[in-house]
């Protein structure tokens, strides 16, 4: 759907954001420093440097800014909201055996998997050392549980690995909690420490979560096919680790008989040889899973959209609205 809006929203976010963004970086390379353990700046810095998107911090910014927020708490918040992503994304790679992410080799490929597993236990913690500075309650109590949220689904994820019989409820509940708790989370306590009225954090709530939702099912479906080295990650991933993730569960929705044997083999009992992803994804183009996945992602996005619809008008909630547009049609 409409190239032009591409890379729009996400960048002119950046662009109002830009003083605060780079006051963000600034927090999180000094709160990342250890006299003790020089491999944690190490690895974190490393992954930094590699550059990623940094939505959730952005979705923190926007909306302390749209309710006229003038401390400087929003920068600790968002500082926070990156370093628990950041845990998640050393301790997810170290899970899915993944060697590639913002397109240069994982830390435990380039560490170890104990490194990786170390500094994000150090991130998680100094994430929560970095709230705490802002004496609100609520926001505390918001990332606390969007944490415990995220493991939780990932540990549901983990369990339904290499069962054909995930249902899209599960997939929704693993996804969820994942990845929307933290998006959902993120957006509310910007407003949330800007004193906006309980509407309005209940709107950015669901804004987060529908974003986050269309966010990892685009996600799920670039990890199919998106061979473009921007997206930065190796396709065949979820394939490789057995998940069953939106574009399975709907093309073993209409499996023939011999197809079903197929998911079975490379699914549920993980027998995989050369050749397997790409008669995975021919299966897929098959039954227009693709297609259908990407529709699931954009209804997603338009509940994210109708969400904002209650909050004043203000170029941030538009660009908002707009990227939850981008985000499902994104490259990377
Ligand atoms: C990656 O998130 C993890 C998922 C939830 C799919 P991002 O794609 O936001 O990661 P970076 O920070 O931009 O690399
Ligand atoms: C990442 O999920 C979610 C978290 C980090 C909690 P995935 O495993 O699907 O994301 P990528 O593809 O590795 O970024
Ligand atoms: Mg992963
Ligand atoms: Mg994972």
């Amino acid at each position: 759907m409409d190239g032009h809006i591409t890379h729009q929203p996400l960048d002119r976010l950046k662009e109002l954001l830009a003083d605060e963004l780079q006051a963000v970086d600034c927090l999180i390379r000094e709160r990342m420093e250890s006299e003790n353990a020089p491999r944690i700046p190490e690895v974190t810095q490393y992954l930094i440097d590699a550059g990623g998107k940094k939505l959730r911090p952005i979705l923190t910014l926007s909306s302390a800014q749209m309710f006229g927020y003038e401390g400087r708490y929003h920068l600790h918040l968002a500082a926070t909201v990156e370093f628990i992503h950041s845990a998640t994304l050393l301790h997810d790679d170290v899970v899915d055996e993944s060697a590639q992410r913002r397109g240069k080799p994982t830390p435990n490929i380039l560490w170890d998997n104990k490194s990786s597993v170390l500094v994000g236990d150090f991130l998680f913690a100094r994430s929560f050392q970095l709230m705490t500075e802002t004496n609100n309650l609520r926001v505390l109590s918001l990332l606390a549980d969007a944490s415990a949220t995220i493991a939780e689904g990932e540990v549901l994820q983990l369990t339904a690995s290499h069962n054909l019989d995930t249902t899209e409820d599960i997939y929704l509940k693993i996804i969820r909690g994942k990845t929307a708790a933290l998006f959902s989370a993120a957006a509310e306590v910007g407003a949330v420490i800007a004193e906006a009225p309980e509407s309005s954090l209940c709107a950015l709530r669901d804004y987060g979560d529908a974003l986050g939702i269309a966010f990892q099912i685009a996600d799920d479906l670039l990890d199919y096919t998106d061979d473009n080295p921007s997206f930065g990650k190796n396709i065949g991933d979820d394939f490789r680790e057995c998940k069953v993730t939106l574009p399975v569960i709907k093309a073993i929705e209409n499996a023939t008989q011999k197809e079903k044997s197929f998911w079975m083999r490379t699914i549920e009992q993980g027998e995989q040889t050369d050749g397997d992803l790409e008669v995975a994804l021919d299966l897929m183009h098959k039954y227009d899973t693709i297609e259908i996945t990407r529709d699931e992602a954009l209804s997603w996005a338009f509940k994210a959209r109708e969400a904002l619809k209650p909050l004043h008008d203000d170029e941030i909630k538009f660009l908002l609205q707009d990227l939850a547009n981008y985000i499902v049609h994104r490259l990377h």
